[in-house]
């Protein structure tokens, strides 16, 4: 692992990728004023006990460090607890299915091959930028039925709310966090009337898209009201398609820090599923969940006070050596591979067959046009800022 942090210049603030944590699975950050969870089992256990650990993670944050009544986070699924969660859950699902998901194959085969010709007549590759951002964005945008054409407005929405470098401190003067955020709140109302206007023409005019499945979404004769279809479409928006992003590039990278595995994932691709989970047990994409407690609670040894917020660093726990023997290898025939990176329980990630789809049928794609599947040693690899969000930010293939 040492050569990998080394080779590639893993930078600090992805502390969990340089190197076997010693120190204890849970332990209090006085700088940030949150808990920190690193252990497999404690994060295992954090993410499937909701009434404990609430993702309502808003009620914990001192008053003033986000603007009164400017956001509104009704229907954000990822902030609610049961018995409301199930409801929505329930509802977005009957949307969202497998089917609707497993149809995309051929659609993400042909845009994969074409972003390819594509970056191949111009030259060059640098798969982010080429392939990672742009194949997510657009099947997502085609998926929910707005244009792919806008997907410039998606970056710069995205960008604006997700490329923060500092890392989120409870203690941090509640003015500079305030206008941190006020900073993001302009992209923010603009996604969001952008989305509501696509709703309100769906009622209008159904098409054969997710936005009109979700206008339409019908549990014990329920609907989604408006403001809830709108952050549920930004939630898809925006997961769907960072986050795949990352999970490509570090899957090439993985690829590239170890060529025996490469090669055997090119000798038999019925692995290429299995190195997608492996990548995203070593590279966890979404590094770092937030969890607030409702009650006084004992884990890994210590005692959490009620109404903390805890962060559970899924990248740590998904090398935790208590769990997986060599955490620091990539190992595709891991098996199991139980790891936590779409998270566990009543809010396991709704887009992971979207996620593993793309990731299964672009790296095939990858193995089959590239031979060998290599970084550019030119042009060095760049990671993303923020720490939470473990990613290549700029990945040159040679
Ligand atoms: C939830 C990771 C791709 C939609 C989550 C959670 C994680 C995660 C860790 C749990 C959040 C929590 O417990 O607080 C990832 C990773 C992805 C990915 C690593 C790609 C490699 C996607 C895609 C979509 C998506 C492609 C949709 C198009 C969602 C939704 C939830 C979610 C809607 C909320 C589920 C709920 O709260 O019930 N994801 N995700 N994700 N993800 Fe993903």
């Amino acid at each position: 692992m040492t050569d990998i942090v080394e080779r590639y210049d893993i930078p600090e603030h992805f502390f969990w990728l340089r190197g076997t944590r010693s120190g204890p699975p849970v332990e209090y950050d006085s700088a940030t004023g949150m808990w920190n969870v690193y252990g497999y089992p404690e994060a295992h256990h954090i993410l499937g006990d909701p009434a404990t650990f609430s993702s309502d993670t808003m009620r914990v944050i001192p008053k003033g460090m986000i603007p009164e009544g400017e956001f509104s986070l009704e229907g954000f699924i990822t902030q609610i607890d049961p018995p409301e969660h199930g409801k929505l859950r329930k509802l977005v699902s009957s949307a969202f299915t497998r089917k609707v998901v497993a149809d995309l194959e051929p659609r993400i085969a042909a845009l994969t091959h074409e972003l390819l010709d594509a970056a191949r007549e111009r030259g060059r590759l640098e798969l982010v930028t080429d392939l990672a951002y742009p194949l997510p964005v657009i099947v997502i945008a085609e998926l929910l039925g707005v244009p792919a054409g806008d997907r410039a407005l998606f970056k710069k929405w995205a960008d604006a709310l997700f490329q923060r470098d500092a890392k989120f401190s409870l203690n941090e003067p509640a003015e500079e966090r305030n206008a941190d955020i006020q900073a993001t709140l302009g992209p923010w109302k603009e996604m969001s009337a952008y989305l509501a206007d696509h709703a309100t023409e769906r009622r209008r005019q159904p098409r054969a898209d997710l936005l009109t499945r979700l206008v339409e979404a019908e549990v014990d004769g329920e609907r989604l009201p408006d403001q809830q279809v709108v952050n549920f479409a930004i939630v898809l928006l925006l997961a769907g398609h960072i986050t795949t992003t990352m999970l490509l590039g570090n899957t090439v990278l993985c690829l590239d820090a170890f060529p025996e595995q490469q090669e055997k994932v090119r000798a038999d691709r019925a692995l290429v599923p299995a190195a997608i989970e492996e990548s995203l047990r070593l590279f966890t994409p979404f590094a770092a969940l937030g969890r607030s407690t409702t009650r006084e609670v004992e884990l890994g040894g210590v005692t959490i006070p009620a109404d903390k917020l805890v962060m559970v660093w899924l990248g740590a726990a998904n090398r935790d050596p208590r769990q997986f023997p060599d955490p620091g290898a990539f190992a595709p025939g891991r098996d199991p591979n139980p790891h936590l990176a779409f998270g566990r329980g009543i809010h396991f990630c709704l887009g992971a067959p979207l996620a593993r789809l793309e990731g299964r049928v672009a790296l095939d794609i990858l193995l089959d046009r590239f031979d060998p599947l290599r970084t550019d040693p030119e042009d060095p690899v760049r990671f993303i800022p923020t720490p939470t969000m473990t990613g290549v930010r700029r990945l040159s293939l040679a």
